[in-house]
């Protein structure tokens, strides 16, 4: 089955307004291959989601980089799921390693206690649930890698996700290894492929063959202009979640990655 080919770029907690509409005009300038062929997400932090939907070109869509894990209420500082449908935001980004790690969120939690107080496949099926699309995080560390048990980590938070949806169509999986993430230190293209062939079988094997066929399997980690070419040519890697590099103009040539 045929998987278009899927490019997100995650500007994480950076910019001010002038910066942003930079980016966005290089985005807009950008010779691109056609929307027929690439997925295009761009992922501004929450105040700039406005600017930059009503400023980027209509075939690249924007996500917020979380969402609340049920409806909005006494939450202060937090964002629902209910309000990125209000704007017309279409994508959610959620369970990313710099919130699992420097906010606690883990795969489940049987209570709202300190530590737990986020679970990565709640917010997923709640926010699916409000009809939004999913780019769900997923990786292990270096320690996690060292061990032997990248697979382990990765299936346990994918299964935290499977055990509470039925319906794939609007998931999108970011493979995206904690080591790799803005360090300079890309995965090979070799160990990026075999998680993601891992990641399909397990969810051949847990979910369905379809759902295995038609879920898009993205990579993140320090993916730049000079790496993707040689990523994307994977079979499995099916695009890019990219933080740095896409709030530069490279980001533009990762588009172009798979073409
Ligand atoms: O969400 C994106 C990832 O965290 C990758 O970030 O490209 O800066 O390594 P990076």
């Amino acid at each position: 089955m045929a998987r278009k080919f899927f490019v997100g770029g995650n500007w994480k907690c950076n910019g001010t307004s002038e910066e942003v509409k930079k980016i966005v005009s290089i985005l807009n300038d950008g010779k691109v291959a056609s929307a027929d062929v690439v997925d295009v997400v761009v992922s501004p932090p929450f105040v700039f989601l406005p600017l930059v939907k009503s400023s980027l070109r209509p075939e690249f869509h924007v996500a917020a980089q979380n969402c609340w894990v049920k409806k909005g209420g006494a939450y202060t500082g937090e964002i629902s799921a209910e309000m990125l449908v209000n704007l017309d935001i279409p994508w959610v980004i959620l369970g990313h390693s710099e919130r699992r790690q420097l906010l606690s969120e883990s795969n489940e939690a049987s209570c709202l206690c300190a530590k737990r107080l986020y679970f990565v496949g709640d917010k997923v099926a709640y926010a699916l649930s409000k009809g939004l699309k999913v780019i769900a995080c997923v990786g292990e560390t270096l320690e996690q890698r060292e061990s032997g048990a990248t697979m382990d980590v990765v299936a346990a938070q994918t299964k935290a996700i499977a055990e509470r949806i039925s319906d794939w169509t609007n998931v999108v999986v970011a493979y995206e290894p904690v080591w790799a993430i803005g360090t300079g230190k890309v995965a090979t293209p070799a160990q990026a492929q075999e998680v993601h062939s891992e990641l399909r079988k397990w969810l051949q094997t847990n979910v369905s063959a379809d759902v295995a066929a038609s879920t898009r399997i993205i990579y993140g980690g320090s993916v730049s202009g000079a790496n993707c070419k040689e990523l994307a040519a994977q079979p499995d890697v099916d695009g890019f979640l990219v933080g740095g590099a896409s709030l530069k103009p490279e980001f533009v040539d990762i588009i172009n990655a798979a073409t």
